[in-house]
């Protein structure tokens, strides 16, 4: 049996969530009177909803109550959510099922490593819920990434060694969770923001066992 781990980040990575969490922090953002950019987004993947907030606010120069702030993140699920669960199949991101198959077929173990709190939903609703060995998301962690519990809770949970667990991520906070884990990081999107992964992929079409870093 081959003692090796493929930890599959969820939005952005696995199904097309990412621009509909952007959209609904923008929308929060020009209801209290400002804007961010796409720039700025970036640094927010991966992030725990409760930290986004945080660091949204404060981009707008914004102190609110924890009343209000308990407001804005249930506002800010709802008006993510109404896109979510409009979504089916064809929200997959390419590659991404294939991928995952064949990952498995060779005995590789698998894992989703999420920060997501709507992890489970979003796998039902695209028939990927069946698909992962074991599923850490944002219900089972209390550390946000970077810091790397997500990660290594997968790997315990499938008692492999980090050294022989690789990730993949779309976020900067999601690699150097990664490779603070002593994980080895793929990233998935922009080789510009990735700077720090092993290598980057568009997407996991670009993806084969051959370019899995484990020995044959
Ligand atoms: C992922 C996304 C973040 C999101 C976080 C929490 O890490 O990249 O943008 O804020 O999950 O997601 P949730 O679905 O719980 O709001
Ligand atoms: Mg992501």
């Amino acid at each position: 049996m081959k003692n090796y781990a493929c930890i599959f980040d969820l939005d952005g990575v696995v199904v097309d969530t990412a621009k509909f969490h952007f959209l609904a922090w923008q929308k929060l953002a020009n209801s209290l009177g400002f804007n961010f950019s796409e720039h700025q987004n970036e640094s927010l993947k991966g992030i725990s909803r409760k930290e986004s907030l945080d660091i949204i606010l404060n981009w707008g120069k914004i102190e609110l109550s924890d009343t209000a702030k308990q407001y804005w993140l249930e506002t800010k699920n709802k008006w993510y959510l109404e896109n979510v669960l409009q979504m089916d199949k064809t929200a997959i991101l390419p590659g991404a099922k294939d991928f995952i198959e064949r990952v498995k077929s060779v005995g590789y173990k698998t894992a989703l490593g999420s920060a997501s709190k709507n992890a489970t939903t979003i796998l039902k609703i695209v028939g990927l819920d069946a698909s992962f060995d074991v599923i850490v998301d944002g219900n089972k962690t209390t550390k946000s990434k970077p810091d790397p519990q997500v990660f290594t809770m997968c790997a315990d949970a499938l008692n492999i060694e980090y050294k022989n667990c690789v990730v993949f991520e779309d976020a900067e906070a999601g690699i150097e969770a990664a490779l603070s884990a002593g994980m080895y990081a793929i990233g998935v999107g922009d080789k510009m923001v990735l700077k720090k992964a092993g290598f980057v992929v568009k997407d996991l079409s670009e993806m084969n066992l051959e370019r899995l870093p484990f020995k044959k």
